[in-house]
């Protein structure tokens, strides 16, 4: 079994890379040397290496950024699936894509399912909207999978956890914003949802290909999160001068992009599918600081 592993360098395509050694599977890893909006590259590389799997771990992620360079966006967000799920099909490959909470508009009450109708409100949101519907739409000719995720966080690379141990161990004060509600998902936890999906876990049964919410159980604010961040620093002795993390509104944190209000994911399909239920945040948080602990990466 050979996966190929797209965007291996990011934060998500780090943490699959460490999870495929112990699957024990053949991965090919390529980060943006191999541009997935050029088709006939990612063919080319297809009709040599033969990947029973591909997961699509390649974004354009730069959220704010993305405001005034949509093209680029498109072609990594839109076009770079299109042609991953063209080609996953000619070579009857499975493929797993993910996309983000950011597509829903952020104003409803209750946990959106993935049949809710998407009204990105971000251009960054707009365009995972439109390539997971590009991936959705070749479903009936091959195995794809489309995983929408929230709130990533890992060990490694940018994220809101690293960030805010940065910003504890230099600033006297953090203010957070407190009105916006998601689900943090760590990505260790993510990678090991998907090989159940696909049947590369001890389980070995896939699940009906299609679109899946997966993030770590319960909800919070960004605010929540700061906080639970401090705490668990403190606990751990990892540097923090802070005193205090203050909740502020969205409009005393003015940003390019829109961000939605509320974007807590239902995953029910994946509990009823998988038979399996995410951790608490709160327990993968603390596995994610006790991993930067012992690797000392903090701040
Ligand atoms: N981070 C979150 O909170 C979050 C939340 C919900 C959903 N997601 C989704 O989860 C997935 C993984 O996100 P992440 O945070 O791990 O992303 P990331 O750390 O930003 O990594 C994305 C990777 O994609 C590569 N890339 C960019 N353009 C490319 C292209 N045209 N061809 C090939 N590779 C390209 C980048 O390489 P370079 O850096 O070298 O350009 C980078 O290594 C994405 O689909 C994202 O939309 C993320």
């Amino acid at each position: 079994m050979t996966v190929w592993l797209v965007g291996a360098r990011g934060m998500l395509g780090g943490v699959f890379a460490g999870s495929l050694v112990h699957a024990g599977v053949r991965v090919v890893q390529t980060g943006n040397e191999l541009d997935i909006a050029d088709r006939e590259a990612v063919r080319a590389l297809v009709r040599v290496e033969r990947p029973t799997t591909i997961i699509n771990c390649a974004a354009y992620t730069k959220v704010d950024d993305a405001e005034t360079h949509a093209r680029e966006a498109e072609r990594c967000n839109v076009l770079g699936p299109e042609n991953l799920a063209l080609v996953a099909h000619e070579a009857e490959s499975c493929l797993v894509h993910f996309s983000s909470d950011y597509v829903f508009a952020g104003d409803a009450n209750q946990p959106y399912d993935e049949a809710a109708p998407g009204a990105p409100a971000s251009v960054y949101g707009r365009t995972k909207w439109e390539g997971e519907r590009r991936v959705l739409a070749l479903q009936n000719r091959g195995r794809l999978y489309v995983v929408r995720t929230s709130w990533l966080f890992a060990a490694h690379g940018n994220n809101f956890v690293r960030t805010m141990l940065r910003l504890l161990a230099r600033e006297d004060e953090l203010r957070v914003v407190s009105d916006q509600i998601g689900r943090p998902t760590y990505a260790p936890d993510l990678a090991g949802a998907v090989l159940r999906l696909v049947g590369m876990d001890a389980r070995g049964i896939a699940v009906e290909p299609g679109i899946y919410h997966y993030a770590n159980h319960g909800s919070t604010s960004w605010h929540g999160f700061a906080q639970a961040i401090r705490e668990g620093a403190l606990r751990r002795r990892f540097p923090v001068r802070a005193r205090e993390v203050r909740p502020i509104a969205t409009p005393e944190f003015p940003r390019p992009a829109p961000r939605p209000r509320y974007s807590v994911l239902s995953t029910q399909r994946f509990e009823a599918e998988t038979a399996s239920v995410p951790r608490p945040w709160q327990d993968a948080l603390e596995a994610c600081l006790d991993e930067l602990g012992a690797s000392a990466g903090v701040a």
